[in-house]
């Protein structure tokens, strides 16, 4: 049996190359109890009001791709992994694209080990970030969540774009203040912003189980990984937007704090990084 390997996946070149070998190279197993778990997404029970306390969808059987294991990092493409995947699939996906727009626009001068550290890392193109997109677009459920981290820079030039001729509508935004002061030509950077979207039809009744999570959320993170999100927010909107066992994705997990999240609540993990 083949490996999925990660690589130096840049453009449609490498990823046609790839695309070629996968019906020799890749094999797929079901993991999920059921293969017959229903796929359809159930109707709210009343048109009374909008929010509902518990969920009404199920998530169906998966594919893991032969060489990746579920809840443990995987070093990977994520692109190639978003491939391989069932479409309507997964109730929830999160997206921490790695921006090369901040670092094209702005030069900070005296950054410090964090920020050099952060600027060595492998950044995605607008192109790469929209192919990322789409993926996720295909493989989310009907009604399934991506939770997408972005900057105060490219909230404010837009990310709309980017969703073109995609399922995915922005229904929400949570701000991180991530309690640790960053750089700034003007007011220093404190937050960053969680960008709530999800794929048609567009509803919180029956999907979104919690409502008690403030669009401000306090958290510090610590260690030296750059990028690493809070744990704490991303478990509490796991829960709202995935039942117990459902297997969460992460086609970019850096220091895999999702799978963290994910492992502290009985949530099944699916993700792999570039660089490991
Ligand atoms: C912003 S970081 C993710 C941080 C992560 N959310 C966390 O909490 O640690 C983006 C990650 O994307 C990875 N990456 C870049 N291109 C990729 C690709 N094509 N496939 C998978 N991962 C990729 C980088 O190696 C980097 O670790």
């Amino acid at each position: 049996m083949g490996r999925l390997r990660a690589g130096d996946i840049n453009g449609a070149r490498r990823l046609g190359a790839m695309h070629c070998m996968r019906q020799k190279t890749i094999a797929i197993k079901p993991i999920a109890e059921s293969a017959d778990a229903p796929r359809a997404v159930a109707k709210p029970e009343s048109n009374k009001t909008v929010f509902g306390n518990g969920r009404d969808v199920v998530q169906p059987a998966i594919f893991v791709p032969d060489g990746l294991e579920l809840d443990a990092p995987n070093r990977c493409n994520g692109l190639l992994l978003l491939k391989e995947l069932r479409s309507d699939s997964f109730p929830l996906c999160f997206f921490d694209p790695q921006y090369r727009g901040i670092l094209d626009h702005q030069r900070y001068g005296n950054e410090g080990e964090r920020q050099r550290a952060r600027s060595e890392m492998r950044q995605m193109s607008e192109a790469e970030i929209r192919q990322f997109l789409q993926g996720i677009d295909r493989v989310l459920m009907p009604t399934g969540h991506l939770l997408f981290w972005t900057d105060k820079f490219h909230l404010c030039t837009g990310i709309g774009p980017w969703l073109t001729g995609t399922n995915l509508d922005i229904v929400d935004l949570i701000v991180w203040n991530k309690l640790r002061i960053g750089m700034g030509y003007r007011s220093r950077r404190i937050s960053e912003y969680l960008v709530v979207m999800q794929k048609a039809p567009r509803r919180a009744k029956g999907v979104w189980a919690l409502h008690d999570i403030p669009d401000v959320w306090d958290e510090k993170v610590t260690g030296n990984t750059p990028h690493a999100k809070p744990i704490g927010l991303q478990g509490r909107l796991i829960e709202a937007t995935t039942n117990t066992r459902d297997i969460v994705l992460d086609p970019a997990a850096g220091s895999y704090s999702v799978l963290k999240a994910c492992q502290r609540l009985n949530r099944g993990f699916l993700g792999c990084d570039i660089a490991g």
